[in-house]
């Protein structure tokens, strides 16, 4: 094979007409408040229920909500490209099938494998979350769990596993592997309680609003607001869920954009509106807690309140871990039915039609980096891997306008390219404000990647017309 040809054989491209009704078995029965819905449940978690906590206290004090306004920006203008691609294309597999399309094999591989860390640490950042709450509300019982096993590896401290995180992670897996219809159907419920306990917070907590506590209002000057948005973008990583439903919507090209941007919005307004809050109530210097947002109730005395926050927080967060390990499960499904990867994790068995082997594995894997690894670490870790998938996704958009104008779209960026360069730019922007070791795990994890590809997906690809079998 001639140079070029080897390099044209990296940069194959799946055609767009193959991918909308890939699996058309799926049912078409979701419309726009259903993925409103859905991204809202995807996206209200540990983020704002406790990593807030962290950023406000670390990086931006009070500014925090300078942080959650400008991470909200940036995931603006990306959600408008991922609503773009999803009118377009709307197959599962969200970004990954898009770079499949916009730029070829082993661009998508890098996406794919990018999300595979994406959703993995996700995953492990949001049972992390859920351990805080959980053990905060054992601890209301009087119940205390064992010091060396009630956070991430740590001598100093004293602790070890966080078995809490790691064992709720393994029942979310079985609950996977046992089909979703019900999963699904629990949802709802879950998002609606997630909703009223913010709203909850939001209508009591601001009569405990101490203005004073909002001076200074950047006591780490404006380089705390850009690393605390850094963080607290974790916050909004989800909305891209919604388009990962694509092959179940009745009218995709309508409603897929209307979910991604009525989602974003709705979580938007919530966040900006509790950070202004939790930093009038506590003291932004005593927020480095795991439960910040039940933690702000006790502060001011309303213990039973701060109870109904626990619960609904892990109600709520229980519903990101769903999303989110669904997510990976279905990633795993999509790459290994194009050949990427190995077959195992497409296998469905069972009365559920699942893929079990391949959800034990990533949810074994999952569980031991929850268990070990800190919030704070799980949660840059998702954000480098999102940024990077974000800012593909942009770039994708000019792409896919320049080499595919007359594709049919439901929904068109505005001012492109300005959009999708502001997009990508701030994305970059976002990751280059996280820390070294976040930057060497990341490129470790791609070079990885790349080595599997190269030792087993380029040969297995189903479009590779020489495929060993
Ligand atoms: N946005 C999700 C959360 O905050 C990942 O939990």
């Amino acid at each position: 094979m001639s140079r070029n040809e080897k390099i044209s054989v990296l940069f194959r491209k799946k055609p767009i007409a193959s991918q909308s009704n890939e699996s058309g078995v799926l049912k078409r029965a979701l419309g726009a408040f259903d993925l409103t819905t859905l991204g809202v449940g995807a996206i209200i978690g540990t983020g704002i229920f406790v990593l807030t906590g962290v950023a406000a206290a670390k990086y931006a004090g009070p500014g925090l909500v300078l942080s959650f306004l400008l991470a909200g920006i940036i995931c603006a203008f990306a959600a408008l490209c991922y609503s773009e691609f999803a009118s377009t294309i709307p197959a599962s597999g969200s970004a990954y099938t898009y770079s499949y399309t916009a730029f070829g094999e082993v661009i998508a591989w890098i996406l794919g494998w990018d999300l595979i860390l994406e959703y993995g640490f996700a995953s492990a950042a949001v049972a992390s979350g859920w351990s805080g709450y959980f053990q905060t509300l054992l601890s209301g019982f009087g119940l205390e769990l064992p010091h060396a096993l009630t956070s991430a590896f740590n001598p100093e401290k004293g602790t070890y596993f966080d078995i809490t995180a790691a064992v709720i992670t393994l029942i979310i897996t079985f609950l996977l592997t046992r089909g979703v219809k019900e999963a699904a159907r629990a949802n709802g419920i879950m998002v609606g309680i997630k909703i009223i306990v913010v709203l909850i917070f939001i209508g009591v907590g601001v009569f405990y609003v101490q203005p004073a506590n909002w001076h200074p209002f950047l006591p780490f000057g404006f380089s705390g607001v850009t690393a605390g948005a850094a963080t607290v973008f974790f916050a909004y990583i989800g909305f891209d869920a919604v388009s990962t439903a694509a092959e179940e919507v009745k009218r995709p090209q309508r409603d897929l954009p209307i979910g991604i941007i009525a989602s974003l919005a709705v979580c938007t307004v919530l966040y900006i509106v509790v950070s202004l809050i939790l930093t009038g109530i506590v003291p932004f210097n005593m927020l480095n807690v795991s439960d910040p947002v039940a933690f702000a109730f006790e502060f001011v005395q309303l213990n039973g309140l701060s109870w109904i926050v626990s619960l609904g927080a892990i109600t709520g967060i229980t519903t990101v871990l769903l999303v989110m390990m669904y997510g990976q499960t279905r990633l795993l499904y999509s790459m290994s039915r194009d050949g990427l990867l190995s077959p195992v994790f497409s296998k469905v068995s069972g009365k559920s039609q699942t893929p079990a082997v391949g959800s034990w594995l990533a949810g074994i894997i999952v569980a031991l980096f929850s268990g070990f690894i800190s919030l704070g670490h799980l949660a840059e870790l998702t954000n480098i891997g999102t940024l990077f998938a974000f800012a593909v996704v942009s770039i994708g958009i000019i792409v896919l306008r320049k080499n595919n104008p007359d594709l049919k779209r439901g929904f068109r960026v505005p001012l492109v390219p300005l959009i999708p360069i502001l997009s990508a730019l701030g994305c970059f922007y976002l990751m280059t404000r996280l820390a070294a070791l976040t930057w060497i795990t990341f490129f470790g994890w791609l070079i990885v990647g790349l080595i599997i590809y190269f030792a087993y997906g380029r040969h297995h690809s189903h479009l590779n017309p020489l495929r060993r079998k």
